[in-house]
């Protein structure tokens, strides 16, 4: 059963842990001025079902709304910047290199942009692009997709072959990037502290990791000023948030 802890008890056991990894989510970014996704007065779910939107056949089906929605998403978070909670991860795998490890569903980049290193984005970027399809070939000998005639404000399609270009970002119904996802389980299984920081927990596999840390002997604490669906498997709950609470756990 879990238990309402605070500051001081959490920061005995971040002293204590050898190995300790921390699963991101969106709340992580909030006080960055990112929106996050389930929050009902602030979250863009609020707005969207998220079939409507973030799923391959949603923007097969109409490219140019769910393009558009991402295009609204990249222009809100091209100025967001790290906040304290970003920074206070970021200076204490300086301070202590090998030791934490960072795993996030977010793909505001944040973390990386603070300054963290070995970060494992689950869910990928949305400032990077992919093209949807292998190439079709129509580009003649050695020829790739080009964007390079593409039409300002449509999706970026290929001149040649009309493969489109879509966000790098993991869609619902998608395999995450197994490289990211394998290193996250076992960052998830070898730690002793695992800060579960910002995240609902609604969403799987990213949400199975704290069970994996909790089945493999690590101390698993919620840091969420609400709770979430991941309380169940916690040991502890600090309910703060992360840009206050990081700071003060992660000082030496
Ligand atoms: N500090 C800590 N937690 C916060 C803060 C804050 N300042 N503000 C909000 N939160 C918490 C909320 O209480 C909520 O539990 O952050 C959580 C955000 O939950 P979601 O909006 O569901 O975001 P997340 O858990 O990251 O969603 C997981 O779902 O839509 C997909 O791919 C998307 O990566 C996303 C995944």
């Amino acid at each position: 059963m879990n238990s309402i802890t605070d500051i001081a008890t959490v920061r005995v056991w971040l002293r204590d842990a050898r190995a300790i990894a921390v699963l991101t989510g969106a709340g992580m970014s909030a006080e960055s001025g990112v929106p996050t996704f389930r929050d009902a007065q602030t979250g863009l779910w609020a707005k969207f079902r998220p079939e409507e939107l973030a799923t391959e056949a949603a923007f097969r089906a109409d490219p140019q709304r769910v393009w558009d929605w991402y295009a609204s998403r990249r222009e809100m978070m091209k100025d967001v910047r790290p906040n304290a909670g970003h920074v206070a991860l970021a200076e204490y795998q300086q301070r202590h290199p090998g030791r934490l490890t960072v795993i996030t569903q977010n793909v505001d980049g944040l973390h990386q942009a603070a300054g963290s290193v070995g970060t494992l984005s689950l869910h990928g970027n949305i400032f990077d692009d992919i093209w949807l399809d292998p190439c079709a070939g129509a580009h003649g000998f050695g020829g790739v997709c080009d964007v390079s005639r593409a039409q300002p404000g449509r999706p970026p399609t290929c001149a040649d072959c009309g493969n489109l270009l879509r966000p790098g970002v993991v869609w619902f119904g998608e395999m995450l990037p197994a490289a990211a996802l394998a290193a996250a389980e076992d960052a998830a299984q070898t730690c002793d502290l695992l800060l579960v920081v910002g995240t609902s927990g609604a969403v799987w596999p990213a949400a199975g990791l704290a069970h994996t840390a909790r089945q493999g002997g690590a101390r698993v604490v919620v840091v969420n000023p609400e709770p979430s669906e991941l309380d169940g498997v916690a040991h502890a709950l600090l309910r703060a948030r992360a840009a206050a609470a990081l700071p003060a756990l992660l000082a030496d």
